[in-house]
């Protein structure tokens, strides 16, 4: 890669976001970072570094969204790096669905819009960051349980889907992207059990050792982005580097 690199992180207010934020920062490549989060009391809005530029984004919002990309656009013309880290698995009102009868139509559109369509909707503002000749990565980061291959406990019906069509909308990005800038490798990355809020309140039934902090998380799906090849576009691959079954 190019040793003067643009960065994009989404959903950079907390957990594995922020902290790609401070190991992007870590590396002097990095010659200007933008961030999304949306409260405006999150940490990310505490670190102080001149190559760091903090938008405020509702995945929710297209218009936003178009808005974040048209000043990325205006100011640096390219990316090298977008990592989208936005999820929801409960909010203030969300529990994930432990069978049928908690299935409702307003909690299902929830999880797609925030976990699955948001990220083809930033797919379609940045494609012009990424038509350039520089190698570049267009990463999401899915979940294992999006897996339909390697489901075998059922349960968390909307979260479970809304990753599944996560995966087949970046997928679909991964072959139109081949066309229309083929030096862009896009990505879904499974993070692997990590110790944040979305994970809290189901810790308990994660065996010893398996729990990551965030910052080990992150070092290790960097150093999966770090390695892409260009025929990696288009596949899921786990935080190991390994590949997982759609
Ligand atoms: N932690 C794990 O064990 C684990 C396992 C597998 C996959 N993942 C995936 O990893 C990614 C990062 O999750 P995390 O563990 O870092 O959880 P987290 O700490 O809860 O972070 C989730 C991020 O998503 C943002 N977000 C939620 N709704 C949003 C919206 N409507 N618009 C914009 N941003 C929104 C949150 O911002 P606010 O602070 O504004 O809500 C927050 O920055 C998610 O895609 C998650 O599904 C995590």
């Amino acid at each position: 890669m190019d040793k003067s690199l643009t960065g994009l992180v989404i959903g950079a207010g907390k957990g594995i976001g922020l902290e790609f934020v401070r190991q992007l920062l870590a590396n002097n490549q990095i010659q200007q970072l933008y961030a999304t989060y949306r409260d405006p009391l999150c940490p990310l809005l505490q670190i102080n570094d001149p190559r760091l530029h903090c938008l405020a984004v509702d995945i929710t919002n297209e218009a936003q969204i178009a808005q974040a990309a048209a000043t990325i656009q205006a100011t640096e013309g390219k990316l090298h790096y977008a990592i989208n880290c936005v999820g929801i698995l409960h909010t203030d009102t969300i529990q994930p669905e432990k069978s049928l009868r908690h299935l409702e139509t307003d909690r299902l559109l929830q999880y797609f819009q925030v976990n699955s369509i948001g990220s083809a909707l930033w797919a379609k503002h940045l494609q012009p960051l990424f038509k350039h000749s520089d190698q570049s990565i267009l990463a999401s980061i899915s979940a294992k349980v999006g897996s339909i291959g390697d489901n075998e406990l059922g349960g968390w019906y909307g979260y479970r889907a809304s990753k599944a069509a996560l995966n087949m909308l970046m997928r679909n990005v991964a072959i139109e992207y081949k066309r229309t800038c083929p030096q862009a490798i896009v990505v879904l990355l499974h993070p692997g059990t990590t110790d944040t809020d979305l994970s809290k309140p189901f810790q308990n039934n994660v065996p010893p050792g398996k729990l990551f902090t965030a910052e080990h998380t992150t070092s290790q799906l960097l150093a999966v982005i770090n390695q892409l090849k260009s025929t990696d576009s288009g596949k899921f691959f786990n935080w190991d580097g390994t590949i997982l079954p759609w």
